[in-house]
């Protein structure tokens, strides 16, 4: 209320520090504060893990899982146990991300539990349960993602989004937790794991501190300490165990001088058995150095990692510094909303074509159960579709949904495949659509379009020219109608590696991750950030409709002071920092405004594409009084300053302060959620 009132009679704050030659004003909504240069290189040293247990939670679009790790044994990466149930003809190793309430909101399930008790309810029942799938989505698509957004379950309930994400969060905590204490021998405190939780590495700030803020909600972490915590983005994760790679845990996807595609043996897993046989072990031992799959590498060889999953298609572009191992990133994050999942939406919106867009609707919401029948039954043919095939797949309908349709539409469910004209799919006397190669090469077309583009339009950008590998991993990685794709687009480009185990690459590169999260050392700014400020005018220089003029003085508004600047490199432990000075006596909060922006060349915060995405608040403590201390916030000496310290390095960006008279830590927060 205060400020608010300062804000209306007071605009513009007349304090002002000539501590540069430059004098330069924050330009803040609520209050206003001095600030001036100060910008310093520092590099942290790299700290031993005091943790003894690492937990990684891998929060996938379409199925999710956890791995852990303990300190002393850190070469050995232990899987989930799995706690449940499996789909035919579907090899899974995370469960799905699926989530079911109570009619009174309270948790019931998660999984192959929450998608098999809510199949089993009485139609009528399950319209006052709240079931959530592919929820991961939403977070990355809401562009005013705030603590209070919130998803919709499948009978259009909405529930608060950071409540559904805590749920899941809590069931993997309690899950996670009981096998390590049975794993464990000796007593193990809260504190004494380190949580790790994969995001995409497209993830804007606000999405990834929704993830932390959900994990505080769900117990996994307290907020008081914070860096129990690590937010770790999910090409990366993968990128840290291929480092680790031997020859014997990869397919090389490569084609050499003469090698055509006629032949579909390099596709599909020639190497099953050794899948077969790693599937019942449920411990992964890694290498303590680089992989022997390195041994032909050159210092400054680049790679590619593509995680390729369900929801999105995430890439990063890495150098392994030798000798020490570590990682940098060559080029910022890229990628997009090209999962597997385009792959079903396309079946839907096929089976929309045929059978109308209405029916599909009422079908879904009236029989959920059948419907996720329908989609397990496609999940299951989708994985064995590849470019080879010769014969049709068969999905069949579910009872209800032949005997709906003619309720429905009076018709039988084979006359309005007639009348669709979809010749690619064909309807069978048992009951089944038979979807043709060419309806199959249709589905999955698009998806696999805008990946293979995607990728090749990263690897013309300079930084990422004659990249000597690329990794290609998550569940959708294998497919092999991806696979033939990208090896027939890329393979004579670079070698195109696929892990074993393609599915839990990322797990395991979470756990190595939270064993040292120093092993990427320098990171690339996925977007400009900075605050607004006044400066000097300086005519001929400044626009016109910039000027400011305030006691006197003339002020050029709506600055950007750029902290760091889109595709800049930045080294972990590097620090921006800013000093700021409250504008009034007895001020208790500073509140600065973060912009950010997609390019680099942006002069003003009302440039167009710039927008505001956060807040930094300084919590000042009381001031100690300056022995005989007179005079009011002008009185030079007595001046406080507050030095803020940021870091973009990081998978977060992160911020501490000093009061620098008293040397003692201020509270200082960044906040990405509440604009
Ligand atoms: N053989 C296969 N053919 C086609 N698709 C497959 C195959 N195996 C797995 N998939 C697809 O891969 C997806 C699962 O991959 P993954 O577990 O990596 O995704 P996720 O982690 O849930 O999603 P994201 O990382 O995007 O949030 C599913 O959509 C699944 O249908
Ligand atoms: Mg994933």
């Amino acid at each position: 209320k205060k400020c608010d009132h300062d804000k209306k009679k007071n605009n513009i704050s007349m304090a002002i520090l000539y501590h540069s030659s430059s004098p330069t004003l924050l330009l803040t909504d609520l209050c206003l504060s001095v600030l001036f240069y100060s910008q310093r290189v520092e590099v942290r040293p790299r700290m031993a893990c005091p943790f003894s247990v690492v937990v990684a939670i891998d929060f996938g679009t379409t199925s999710s899982g956890y791995a852990f790790s303990f300190t002393q044994d850190s070469e050995a990466i232990h899987m989930m146990k799995r706690w449940e149930g499996g789909d035919p003809g579907v090899a899974n190793q995370k469960s799905p991300t699926c989530l079911l309430l109570t009619p009174d909101l309270r948790f019931h399930s998660f999984g192959f539990a929450a998608r098999d008790f809510y199949h089993d309810l009485d139609p009528e029942e399950a319209r006052h349960w709240l079931y959530f799938d592919k929820f991961k989505m939403k977070i990355h698509s809401t562009s005013d993602l705030t603590m209070e957004t919130e998803l919709e379950a499948v009978n259009g309930r909405r529930v608060r989004a950071i409540e559904v994400f805590a749920h899941a969060l809590r069931f993997f905590r309690e899950h996670a937790l009981k096998e390590v204490k049975d794993q464990s021998s000796s007593v193990l405190e809260g504190e004494e794991i380190r949580w790790v939780i994969t995001v995409p590495a497209v993830w804007r700030q606000p999405a990834k501190q929704f993830m932390r803020e959900a994990a505080y909600l769900a117990g996994l972490v307290s907020p008081d300490c914070p860096e129990q915590l690590l937010i770790a983005l999910e090409p990366e994760a993968a990128s840290i165990y291929c480092r680790k790679l031997r020859l014997h845990q990869v397919i090389d996807l490569s084609l050499t001088e003469g090698e055509d595609l006629t032949s579909d043996t390099v596709c599909g897993f020639a190497s099953d058995d050794f899948l077969r046989r790693s599937r019942h072990s449920r411990t992964f031992l890694v290498e303590s150095g680089t992989g022997e799959l390195w041994s032909e590498l050159q210092t400054g060889d680049r790679y590619i990692v593509a995680d390729c999953g369900g929801g999105t298609v995430d890439l990063t572009v890495h150098q392994i510094e030798q000798p020490q191992g570590t990682l940098k990133e060559l080029y910022k994050a890229s990628g997009g909303p090209y999962g597997a999942v385009g792959v079903d939406l396309a079946f839907e919106a096929m089976l929309c074509q045929i059978f109308g867009e209405d029916f599909i609707q009422t079908f879904k919401a009236k029989r959920p159960a059948a419907w996720v029948d329908l989609t397990i039954a496609f999940e299951a043919r989708k994985r064995t579709a590849a470019p080879g095939r010769a014969n049709a797949l068969n999905i069949s309908l579910p009872f209800s949904f032949i005997d709906f349709y003619k309720r429905h539409k009076g018709q039988s469910v084979e006359a309005a495949l007639r009348r669709s004209n979809m010749n690619i799919v064909k309807w069978s006397s048992q009951g089944m659509l038979r979807l043709t190669q060419e309806a199959m090469n249709e589905l999955f077309q698009p998806t696999i379009t805008n990946i293979v583009k995607h990728i090749e339009e990263l690897m013309a950008k300079p930084e990422v020219r004659g990249v000597r590998f690329l990794f290609l991993v998550g569940g959708f990685a294998e497919s092999p109608m991806l696979q033939k794709a990208v090896q027939k687009a890329l393979g004579r480009t670079c070698r195109i590696i696929i892990p074993h185990d393609v599915g839990l690459t990322i797990l395991k590169g979470a756990v190595l991750f939270g064993l040292d999260p120093t092993v990427v050392r320098v990171r690339r700014c996925p977007l400009t950030y900075g605050v607004g400020v006044l400066n000097r005018f300086i005519d001929g220089r400044h626009p016109r409709d910039k000027l400011l003029i305030k006691d006197g003085r003339e002020w050029c508004t709506d600055i950007l002071d750029r902290f760091v600047c889109v595709d800049q490199s930045v080294a972990l432990g590097e620090v921006v920092r800013r000093s700021y000075t409250p504008a009034r006596m007895g001020q208790r909060k500073i509140i600065i405004n973060i912009y950010c922006s997609t390019t680099d060349d942006i002069t003003y915060i009302s440039d167009p594409g710039v927008r505001k995405c956060g807040t930094i608040t300084l919590d000042l403590p009381e001031p100690l009084p300056p022995p005989g201390a007179v005079g009011g916030a002008g009185a030079g000496a007595e001046r406080r300053e507050i030095r803020a310290t940021m870091q973009f390095g990081d998978t977060e960006i992160k911020v501490t302060a000093v009061d620098v008279m008293s040397n003692r830590s201020v509270r200082a927060s960044i906040d990405f959620l509440s604009n």
